[in-house]
């Protein structure tokens, strides 16, 4: 990978290797350490401007960032441009100083909302939503995906339409809306929205080591890549692509996490809520079945704890 920061507005990253927003995964706890082992940059997860606005959803812990994040940046979905910039504007994302828009999410609920992925299909109205969201002063990104269905490629027109609405970067997730998160990313859609943009561009999708992140540049071009899954399994990916030598001692790791969540909920929250994430750090791990059917069954962090002592001694 061509290493290097990247200029989004007045701000610049750390560097080109990116953690993506991941609903129920990308809190501020994972964000902190995907920092410490080197990512760049960092998003929340996405949340709903209506929900912001009209105060009917729980979003003060998914916007809760942590000191190590240099630049915060907040990711939104919606699809009425003058609710998105006052949401932005006035509720807990003023804090922020980087606002990414969804248009890439492909779930029902969102999508027949006429939300995220759904706004591929209309490149005016999201042009419309990038520059209404950009008259609040904050650089506003976006993250789309190549179109809805396999070989129906909307990749070009929209990536121009969000570079007229005023978008900082983009980041492309290789993959139409109907392969969800399934099958190679289609580099040459990525490349053909670098090739369209005037803005950097970031290349998500399927990178899962050092040399997935090498193969994703050096097909498409792109300024950067954006990792997800892959970091939630392996976050020291950062690491490993930046070139530095770290020893990961996943014991260590899961007990530091359990800890950081520790500074923000209660005992109990956290010994539910870092059930998933633990699965997916003991993938992999010969034996660890048992281990993760009762992950299920404890109630407190030191139960867990102590089952995690046992089973890497
Ligand atoms: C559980 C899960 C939650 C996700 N939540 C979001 C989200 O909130 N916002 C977003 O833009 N993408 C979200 N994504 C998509 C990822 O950011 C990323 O684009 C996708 O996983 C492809 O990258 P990967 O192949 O490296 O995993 C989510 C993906 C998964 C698996």
């Amino acid at each position: 990978m061509n290493l290097k920061s990247i200029k989004i507005g007045k701000f610049e990253t750390e560097n080109n290797l990116f953690f993506a927003p991941l609903a129920g995964f990308s809190d501020f706890a994972m964000r902190d350490i995907c920092i410490g082992y080197g990512a760049g940059l960092t998003f929340t997860e996405m949340v709903s401007c209506k929900g912001l606005l009209f105060g009917n959803e729980n979003t003060e812990n998914l916007l809760y960032c942590s000191p190590s994040e240099k630049i915060k940046c907040a990711q939104i979905f919606g699809n009425d441009p003058v609710i998105m910039r006052r949401a932005i504007e006035e509720t807990p994302l003023s804090n922020f100083d980087v606002i990414d828009i969804n248009f890439g999410c492909p779930m029902p609920k969102i999508f027949n909302n006429g939300e995220g992925s759904a706004l591929l299909q209309n490149p005016a109205l999201a042009e419309k939503i990038v520059y209404e969201c950009s008259k609040s002063d904050k650089p506003i990104t976006c993250k789309i995906r190549i179109g809805i269905k396999d070989g129906e490629f909307l990749t070009e027109d929209f990536v121009k339409a969000i570079c007229a609405g005023g978008a900082k970067l983009i980041t492309v997730h290789g993959r139409t809306r109907d392969k969800i998160y399934a099958g190679e990313p289609n580099y040459e859609e990525i490349a053909k929205a670098k090739n369209s943009s005037i803005v950097p561009v970031v290349a998500n999708g399927g990178i899962f080591c050092k040399e997935d992140a090498d193969k994703m540049q050096s097909l498409t071009g792109a300024d950067g890549v954006m990792i997800a899954r892959g970091a939630l399994e392996k976050p020291w990916i950062f690491a490993e692509i930046l070139g530095k030598d770290v020893k990961v001692c996943k014991k260590t790791l899961i007990n530091e996490h359990i800890d950081r969540l520790l500074t923000r909920y209660d005992d109990r929250t956290v010994s539910i809520i870092f059930r998933k994430q633990l699965c997916l750090y003991l993938k992999g791990e010969k034996n660890s079945a048992d281990l993760k059917q009762k992950l299920f069954t404890y109630k407190d962090t030191r139960s867990i704890k102590n089952a995690i002592d046992e089973f890497f001694s």
